[in-house]
């Protein structure tokens, strides 16, 4: 029987098991917060494009990556953070130009109407800002989440983030859902999502609580990437905002071009959120994250509670983050990721189809999820067989990492300037760990 699994238990390094040299050094200094990935954990030394190098030398394709995601150390954002720091960084208290030309680039890619965008140094700042707001102009406390989504670290949103949570249901004001997926909805996830959601606004409302948001990540990374069929969201989209609630799309995963069709994950679904966040490629690794919202939802929230953060936005993040969004336009990465992801999900399902223990390839662009099974069980998730899958693969000198329910979903997430060559590489070493 498959168990659910949480996210940060997904192909961890156990440290109760103990190490010796790098490990040690690092269960000495972090103690039982060390997160690792991989039984035996690896050693970074330096990384470049598609392509990490470890301590012992081995060189890893990547396909973890959504933080350096226009590629490890790009020149031109090096160059424009190196130049920032170099000349100025501050806390943001003080007119800057290059802030603002940063802010108004970000906004020419987001719709008009959130024209007030916050900047944090953390996704899960966003998050947490983002359901603040919700709850001061929804004038109800309650969210809705996916069964196993993971939204961030602070502690409201934690509450929100069932897959975090080890021991504790979530709290009353909490509610979940089943992810979009045939699993829960068969062949209508449009309409059993809205139901499920429907059904979640009536429980808060029962509780005398109120629903002040639904707020879901655009691909459901942790809950194991569900993409499709294009506009799914809508129907609870629509549900939630026409009873007062808003939506917040998380693009912390998805956002930055990934998704190839689009440059934000909730376009693929036709929906207008009230507010979105946004983090991890953004900055390209330097940490810089945010929230979009309409000007007199920030004026509502602001007028109860200041809000300030000390390095949120400042000089460098900012020159990070524009030197990020011209790498995407001048070399054409949301393309790139359409071309080169549609690519790699048809010679996925190709090989799934010979497959035994391979049960679904799913996502778009370049985030995909690919479901491992007992053999010849489709029904059967299989997250022994993941581990083996991303052991062989690591072998193989690939990185990967599992998401889903039960852990049994492998998460794609290459560096969106992937070559067709390397995802070749790829779906190679993928035959090699799951053809029979
Ligand atoms: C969908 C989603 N939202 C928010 C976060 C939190 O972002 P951060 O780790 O930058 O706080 C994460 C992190 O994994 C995430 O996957």
């Amino acid at each position: 029987m498959s168990e659910p699994r949480r996210i940060l238990e997904m192909n961890a390094f156990d440290n109760r098991q103990g190490g010796a040299g790098p490990v040690a050094r690092r269960l000495g200094n972090l103690g039982a917060a060390s997160v690792l990935f991989y039984r035996a954990p690896i050693e970074m030394m330096s990384a470049q494009g598609a392509w990490m190098v470890a301590a012992d030398g081995t060189r890893y394709l990547d396909f973890y990556n959504n933080v350096p995601s226009v590629g490890h150390s790009h020149p031109e954002v090096v160059a424009a953070v190196s130049r920032q720091i170099a000349t100025l960084n501050t806390h943001t208290r003080y007119l800057v130009a290059g802030v603002d030309t940063y802010l108004e680039a970000l906004k020419a890619r987001l719709p008009s109407a959130l024209s007030n965008v916050v900047l944090t140094c953390s996704g899960s700042e966003a998050n947490d800002l983002a359901m603040r707001v919700a709850r001061q102009v929804s004038g109800a406390g309650g969210f809705i989440v996916t069964e196993t989504a993971y939204h961030g670290n602070t502690a409201l949103v934690t509450e929100a983030s069932p897959s975090a949570q080890k021991r504790t249901d979530p709290p009353a004001h909490v509610v979940t859902v089943p992810a979009p997926g045939r699993e829960a909805y068969g062949d209508d996830i449009a309409g059993g999502f809205a139901r499920a959601v429907r059904a979640a606004m009536a429980e808060l409302d029962a509780r005398g609580i109120g629903t002040a948001a639904l707020l879901a990540d655009s691909i459901f990374s942790s809950d194991g990437i569900f993409a499709d069929p294009p506009g799914f969201l809508r129907p609870a989209v629509e549900a939630v905002q026409a009873a007062g609630g808003l939506y917040i799309a998380d693009e912390v995963q998805p956002g930055f071009a990934r998704t190839g069709s689009a440059f934000w994950g909730y376009a693929r679904h036709g929906v207008a959120p009230d507010i979105v966040t946004m983090g991890k490629p953004m900055g390209n690794g330097f940490p810089m994250a945010g929230m979009a919202a309409r000007p007199e939802h920030l004026a509502a929230f602001c007028e109860d509670t200041g809000y300030f953060n000390t390095f949120g936005g400042n000089p460098v993040a900012c020159a990070a983050g524009l030197a990020v969004l011209r790498v995407i336009e001048e070399e054409g990465l949301q393309e790139n990721a359409q071309r080169v992801g549609a690519r790699l999900k048809s010679d996925l399902e190709e090989i799934a189809a010979r497959a035994p223990r391979v049960a679904a390839v799913r996502g778009a662009g370049l985030f995909l999820g690919v479901d491992l099974c007992a053999p010849d069980a489709p029904d059967t998730p299989d997250a022994a067989f993941t581990v083996q899958v991303i052991d062989a693969m690591r072998d193989a000198g690939v990185l990967i990492g599992a998401a889903g329910r039960y852990g049994a979903t492998l998460k794609l997430r290459p560096p969106l300037c992937l070559s067709q060559a390397e995802a070749d590489r790829f779906t190679e070493a993928f035959a090699g760990a799951v053809l029979p």
